[in-house]
């Protein structure tokens, strides 16, 4: 846990962000796995762990916008607890870590709402993203459950999404340490990538390094030799000789900051000169969005620049045609690159995704487009110093979304379907690195994971 101080000045700022009234967040409850006693791993709300620190089951916090009070609703545990749980410090004793004087019965909190309603004071929440978190709201404040998503506070979310974007020095170091992990995971993957291996005795491996080092987890890994499908979990296959196999794996640390990086490796440590041939391409693309990043430019554009260096290099070895600028005009790009180039990281993975996509992503100024591809881009408006973000272009051959736009020989003008064809079983290409706006421009962050082929080669023949 970071110190008191540093949750209560969060709480602070976040005070100036709002008008009046309360501020609800509610912490996350263990949820049962296949029983009740038997529980999936806790993982606290992160905009909770943001505020108000407390890493455990069933504790509210509330902000008191008008007598700038903050309190804390938790139930002490008894001594049957305790024989199966050991020793747990008070409620009160917790509060204090994190700069709360004020702390009271979980049951309490009904009272202050209700009193709060009866005043007609706004009460202000997040959009709750757990069914017994909004059941417990549709109570508290008389909202059908259909509706409690769509009555959190928007001044809430934009004050909460002001602040958890931009990460202070505190937040950069337990990011890079989780992408100090994210190496180890990596680079042992490159070494056990060989022909013969199971993709889950990696998936299984790296799963180990995250959870002895940091851990969980930061998403379920992504590992396999299908790589063509964006977020494949299964993890049965076979390693063979010619396949590429997709890595894409992170780690949260124990405060909960997250990496995501991904790596595309060579089944066997040697490229093929046609893996080469794509690889480059999508290596030249991330080297281009990084060098791209600085404060004040729209990532939109970052990500069109990307999808113009992934048309090039395609149009150089005949899979596309014509003018690059015009194809990615056109939406020609995402038959191989369909989806965003990135998304902030931080407490979350994707960071902050469950207040809304568009309100973290978009503003008056850049809104979300519906195209095919475009749409998919999760964040679109101008960077910020502090942003932390991830830049992570992939080339992909989806043999159903091939036959979709072969079929209609759609844009046909930009695409060589025949050449496309020699393709269809590659699989897929993403290199992903976690980058921090400076600045002047961004810093990549963690060690350095082998990327070039020459390094990625070397990791995997050592
Ligand atoms: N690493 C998974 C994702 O960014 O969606
Ligand atoms: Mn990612």
């Amino acid at each position: 846990m970071f110190s008191a101080k540093v949750y209560s000045d969060r709480r602070e700022k976040l005070r100036k962000e709002l008008l009046s009234g309360l501020v609800f967040f509610p912490g996350n409850s263990d949820v049962p796995f296949n029983y009740p006693a038997n529980i999936y791993p806790f993982r606290q709300d992160s905009s909770f762990l943001y505020f108000f620190g407390l890493d455990r089951s069933d504790v509210f916090g509330v902000m008191d916008l008008d007598d700038g009070n903050d309190y804390i609703f938790g139930n002490d545990v008894g001594i049957d607890d305790i024989i199966w749980m050991g020793k747990q410090s008070t409620i009160r004793e917790q509060g204090q870590k994190v700069g709360v004087e004020k702390t009271a019965l979980l049951k309490e909190i009904g009272v202050m709402i209700q009193a709060a309603k009866n005043k007609g004071r706004k009460i202000h929440f997040l959009p709750p993203y757990r069914s017994e978190i909004i059941i417990l709201i549709s109570g508290l404040l008389d909202i059908p459950i259909t509706e409690v998503r769509a009555n959190a506070s928007l001044e809430l979310i934009r004050g909460v999404v002001k602040l958890r974007m931009k990460k202070d020095v505190l937040e950069v170091k337990e990011i890079e340490q989780m992408i100090d992990v994210a190496y180890k995971m990596h680079t042992t993957g490159m070494k056990m990538a060989k022909p013969g291996v199971v993709e889950r005795e990696i998936a299984g491996t790296l799963e180990g390094i995250a959870l002895a080092n940091g851990g969980p987890v930061s998403f379920p890994i992504i590992l396999t030799i299908n790589g063509q499908t964006l977020h494949n979990h299964y993890h049965g296959n076979i390693l063979s000789e010619g396949r590429m196999l997709v890595i894409d794996a992170g780690c949260e640390s124990e405060l909960h900051y997250a990496s995501d990086i991904t790596r595309t490796i060579p089944v066997g440590g040697k490229f093929s000169q046609r893996q080469k041939e794509i690889y480059e391409i999508v290596l030249n693309t991330n080297l281009a969005a990084i060098a791209a990043v600085k404060p004040g430019v729209i990532f939109r554009d970052i990500h069109l620049l990307a999808a113009t260096e992934i048309a090039k290099g395609l149009i150089n070895l005949g899979l596309m045609k014509g003018d690059p600028k015009d194809a990615v005009d056109k939406g020609a790009h995402t038959l191989f690159f369909p989806h965003g180039l990135g998304h902030p990281m931080g407490l979350d993975v994707h960071d902050l995704e469950g207040l809304g996509e568009n309100h973290i992503g978009y503003d008056e100024e850049i809104t979300r487009s519906k195209e095919f591809g475009l749409a998919f881009l999760r964040f679109g408006r101008r960077l910020q110093k502090d942003f932390v973000m991830t830049i992570e272009p992939g080339i992909y051959f989806i043999p159903d979304l091939i036959d979709n736009w072969k079929s209609e020989n759609k844009l046909g003008e930009f695409i060589d379907y025949d050449k496309v064809e020699t393709y269809r079983d590659f699989g897929g290409i993403r290199i992903e690195d976690d980058i921090l706006v400076t600045d002047t421009g961004c810093r990549v962050l963690g060690t350095p994971i082998p990327k070039t082929i020459a390094d990625v080669e070397s990791m995997m023949n050592m």
